[in-house]
């Protein structure tokens, strides 16, 4: 059996959250990701018939019955994923009732999956519906998404607008736009169901007043889009607070980058003024 602090997914796990740390998106216990691995993968570390704990999850997650997933503590210092992967991680597999978590590895001190598992697990369903290929949810607070999100109308068609007029990019990054929760209360069903909606046509969701949710086959892809956001968030407040913008990136313009990278299906038309 091979060492799982060795494991390809420890070392994502422990690069995408001191990553966010240092981006200053994750203070204290705030964030948490989810990322879901293959069955032969874990195998080659882990006795996968060895449950150190059952913990109930406290909704219904049917369709991942079996899945395994790494996941983030509740609680936790993203800080100090990196020094102590095997406190501050665990590994998950979804029991046969659908509603229990069969702990494999992890949470060495007792402790558990982050509060919001079920955003996370709702949100893992809804994307594999959508696309197979997903394995990653990752949540953050980051500094200048949330700070807009002081100034600017939560709606998300005019919000996506905004990103997009940021930087050029933007648009090629997200063309199918952000969505946008209300402020909610975090950590329970309840949101979950809701991100999870917005999941069936987003790969970004923001909640209100909170923080960020992003999606992708990989660590990179989910890193990479609420790191486009917040770099567009950050161009936003700043030019905001200088008090006058005299340029812009024209929906036309948009239209053109749609067209030259052949976007045409993804890109929500629907949310430029054409
Ligand atoms: P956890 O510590 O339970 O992961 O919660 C952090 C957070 O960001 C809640 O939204
Ligand atoms: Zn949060």
């Amino acid at each position: 059996m091979k060492d799982i602090l060795t494991a390809p997914f420890v070392e994502d796990m422990k690069r995408a959250t001191a990553n966010m740390y240092r981006q200053g998106w994750d203070e204290r216990n705030g964030g948490n990701i989810s990322f879901m691995l293959e069955e032969e993968q874990v195998a080659e570390y882990l006795d996968l018939n060895n449950v150190i704990r059952e913990i109930p999850t406290g909704f219904d997650a049917t369709d991942l019955i079996g899945k395994i997933f790494i996941v983030t503590g509740t609680g936790k210092y993203f800080k100090n994923v990196e020094v102590a992967p095997e406190t501050n991680l665990g590994i998950i597999r979804i029991a046969k009732d659908g509603t229990t978590a069969e702990l494999l590895w992890g949470y060495a001190d007792g402790g558990k999956f982050t509060s919001e598992l079920p955003a996370h697990l709702m949100s893992h369903m809804a994307r594999l519906k959508v696309d197979p290929q997903n394995r990653v949810v990752m949540h953050s607070h980051p500094t200048y998404t949330l700070a807009m999100n002081h100034i600017h109308e939560l709606d998300e068609q005019k919000l996506t607008h905004t990103l997009w007029e940021m930087c050029t990019e933007c648009i090629v990054v997200f063309p199918e736009g952000i969505g946008v929760l209300p402020w909610m209360v975090c950590g329970n069903n309840e949101i979950g169901i809701a991100t999870a909606e917005k999941m069936k046509d987003f790969r970004l969701v923001i909640w209100g007043l909170h923080g960020i949710y992003g999606v992708g086959k990989d660590m990179d892809e989910a890193f990479g889009l609420i790191e486009t956001v917040e770099k567009a968030a950050q161009l936003y407040m700043l030019a905001t607070a200088s008090g006058k913008r005299i340029n812009t990136i024209t929906d036309e313009n948009l239209w053109a980058i749609v067209e030259r990278f052949s976007l045409q299906e993804q890109c929500r038309k629907d949310f430029l003024n054409l």
